[in-house]
């Protein structure tokens, strides 16, 4: 389960003993295409059995024929999900995931990175959440980022899309080093947080877990639980592909290292071309719609990383990234941040 603050008083995550119950899946014959993938070559997906294990949700967790995509259903019984067999400390993980249609308020899809099984008190957190919208509204994307347990400091974006994320599979990367963390949507990087001594334990330091999850947010995901999840339209259908698992696994008992496709010194290595910086750029600019750096009702001082530069201050304090988000909403989906940029 991902732990979390919420920004609008608007919380509470649904136990996970509520996701225990029973439903047949529909299933579905996929063909995916791999998008281009960022700047890390040799990227290898894995096959399901290879590298994941099923979290919860019985039959709602579906194996496609090809072994390697899977299908994760929510309905009234229950949700679904899956996690990564090993514990990893940095690297580059990934899956293309294609969001469940039409009327989806309340729910909540996530792929991200925890601890909290391992380190109770002290987990770490890296978050992709995608949470459902009434009909003819946009999904949104939040990042999130914990360390070390600091759930009294979250640190939570969130994002409109250039495109219609329930339409095709897009890819979503998370980027995990001693440097840096990057979120990537497709090839484009949406989010970085470089390491500062500022931040001290507040960035993930110990080993995580991979998750995909579908679940009932009803309580807080949609307008601060305005909008629920109605089993009228359940199921609910979520499709991952294209797992990418490229890290440096660790034996929780024997402590040893083995990392899958690179060395742990070339994670750290990974830094952003000048166009990918300049899409990142372009992306944040249009797209954001909140950031905690610029949350004052949570932090009348804002945590140490929190310097985006005068420009992305004003923007934000002016409420103009909220405004134009409300513009684009009759237009729907924006135009690509790097048809903008090549
Ligand atoms: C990627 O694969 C190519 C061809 O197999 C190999 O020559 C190259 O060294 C690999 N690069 C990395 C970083 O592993
Ligand atoms: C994480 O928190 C624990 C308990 O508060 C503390 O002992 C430890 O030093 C912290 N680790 C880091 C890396 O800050």
């Amino acid at each position: 389960m991902i732990l979390r603050v919420e920004v609008m008083a608007s919380s509470s995550s649904s136990s996970s003993s509520s996701f225990f119950l029973l439903l047949l899946g529909v299933a579905l014959f996929l063909s995916n295409e791999a998008t281009a993938l960022p700047e890390l070559p040799n990227l290898t997906t894995l096959a399901f059995e290879e590298g994941y294990t099923q979290l919860f949700g019985d039959s709602n967790l579906m194996l496609h024929r090809d072994g390697r995509s899977v299908h994760l259903s929510l309905d009234r019984r229950t949700g679904a999900g899956f996690a990564s067999q090993d514990l990893y400390r940095h690297g580059f993980f990934s899956a293309s995931i294609k969001l469940p249609a039409d009327y989806a308020a309340g729910v909540v899809v996530a792929f991200y990175m925890s601890n909290g099984d391992v380190f109770e008190k002290t987990h770490d957190e890296l978050d992709f959440e995608f949470l459902g919208n009434i009909r003819g509204r946009e999904w949104r994307v939040q990042t999130n980022v914990y360390g070390n347990g600091s759930t009294a400091v979250g640190r939570e974006e969130r994002y409109g899309l250039w495109f219609d994320p329930t339409e095709d599979y897009h890819q979503y990367s998370i980027l995990w080093s001693g440097e840096r963390i990057i979120f990537y949507i497709d090839d484009i990087p949406i989010r970085e947080v470089v390491r500062t001594q500022a931040m001290g334990g507040d960035f993930p330091s110990k080993p995580m877990s991979l998750y995909a999850t579908i679940w009932d947010g009803s309580t807080w995901a949609t307008s601060g639980g305005r909008y629920k999840v109605n089993y009228k339209y359940a199921p609910y259908e979520a499709e991952f592909a294209d797992l990418v698992l490229h890290g440096c696994a660790v034996d929780p008992i024997e402590h040893r290292t083995t990392c899958l496709g690179y060395d742990a010194a070339v994670y750290d290595s990974i830094t952003m071309s000048a166009d990918q910086r300049t899409a990142m750029d372009k992306f944040r600019k249009k797209h954001i719609t909140y950031s905690y750096c610029h949350d004052r009702v949570r932090y009348p001082t804002p945590p140490p990383e929190c310097n985006l530069g005068p420009e992305a201050e004003d923007f934000l304090a002016s409420g103009e990234a909220k405004l134009s988000y409300r513009r684009r909403r009759g237009k729907r989906y924006g135009r690509s941040p790097v048809d903008s940029v090549l």
